[in-house]
């Protein structure tokens, strides 16, 4: 079983490269990782050349335009890469009779209400990179191929830019910072997203196995448990003394959702396992983090 893989070196795809060297990875699957330098996925003749000759068993795409603020003043090319690219990965999948797994946020959301989102919500997304997401689900939903769409939210790894290093490091230099804490979601550890990932899709291939059907979908998929973005600074460096602040006070280039909780209901029906809490998740970066920087 060959796996394509898209985004191979942002934060997930690294998750899902050192997840395909260990026992968790069944035998005889073999990961190729692509990063944008081997496929610009701007570029939709690339991508569909790209497809074919890979003829791979099944496609996971994590690659996504993802910088938020810089997206309301780049909208063509925010939306050819997580709009019109998901399109044809899905348009390909379809035609060949193979899965695709896709990555979404909780910015499809507008996040007015002071409750959880679920996936039947329709999106109102707030900011130009969450409508070029909810344009991405919506096709790849459309297109009708066997699908895994994973709205996910607050992104964290060992690896990467993240909040998780920015906060390390801002911490290290200042003693006082002052964090957003009227937005609440849940932080999500990239290893586990990959992790959980592949047991649904492990649950979603056994099922086709048996009943002839895959549990095509939208899931929410996040580490369990919700904070605020100031809470989570303050797990995150316990030495700083953290001052949360409104978002007002902390302007940026786009909007964000106050609300981004996501029920984890779906997911955990469908796919029998419930993701652990985000602290636990962290606990175990920051300890990877330490053990790489010595
Ligand atoms: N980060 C978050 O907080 C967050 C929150 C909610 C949802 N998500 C979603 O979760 C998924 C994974 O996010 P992540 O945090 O792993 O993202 P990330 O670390 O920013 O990585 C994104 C990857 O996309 C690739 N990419 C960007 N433009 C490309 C292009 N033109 N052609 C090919 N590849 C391109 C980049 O490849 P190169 O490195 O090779 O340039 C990069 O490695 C995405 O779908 C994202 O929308 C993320």
């Amino acid at each position: 079983m060959k796996i394509l893989l898209f985004g191979a070196n942002g934060q997930l795809g690294s998750a899902f490269q050192d997840l395909s060297k260990t026992d968790a990875f069944p035998v005889g699957w073999t990961l190729v990782g692509l990063s944008s330098k081997e496929c610009d996925l701007s570029d939709e003749s690339i991508l569909a050349e790209r497809l074919e000759r890979e003829k791979s068993d099944l496609v996971i795409n994590t690659a996504a335009y993802t910088a938020v603020d810089r997206a309301e003043k780049e909208q063509t090319l925010c939306d050819a890469i997580n709009a019109r690219a998901p399109a044809v990965m899905a348009a390909y999948c379809k035609a060949k009779g193979i899965p695709l797994i896709h990555y979404s946020t909780d910015y499809v959301y507008e996040g007015a209400q002071n409750c959880e989102h679920f996936e039947a919500e329709a999106p109102k997304p707030q900011n130009v990179y969450g409508a070029s997401k909810a344009r991405g689900d919506e096709a790849v939903v459309a297109l009708g191929g066997e699908h895994l769409i994973f709205r996910t939210s607050w992104v964290f790894s060992h690896v990467g830019k993240n909040f998780v290093n920015t906060m390390l490091k801002l911490g290290a230099e200042q003693s006082e910072l002052r964090v957003v804490e009227d937005q609440f979601g849940a932080p999500t550890y990239a290893p586990d997203l990959a992790e959980y990932s592949l047991h649904a899709l492990m649950r979603g291939l056994e099922q086709k196995a048996v009943t002839g059907g895959f549990p095509s979908g939208v899931y929410h998929l996040t580490n369990s448990g919700v904070t605020n973005w100031a809470d989570f600074a303050r797990a995150i460096t316990p030495a700083t003394r953290i001052v949360g602040i409104s978002s007002s006070e902390y302007p940026t280039g786009a909007k964000r959702p106050l609300n981004s909780r996501l029920s984890l209901e779906k997911f955990t029906k469908a796919f029998g396992v419930r993701p652990r809490p985000w602290q636990e998740a962290l606990r175990v970066c920051l300890e990877r983090l330490k053990d790489q920087n010595g």
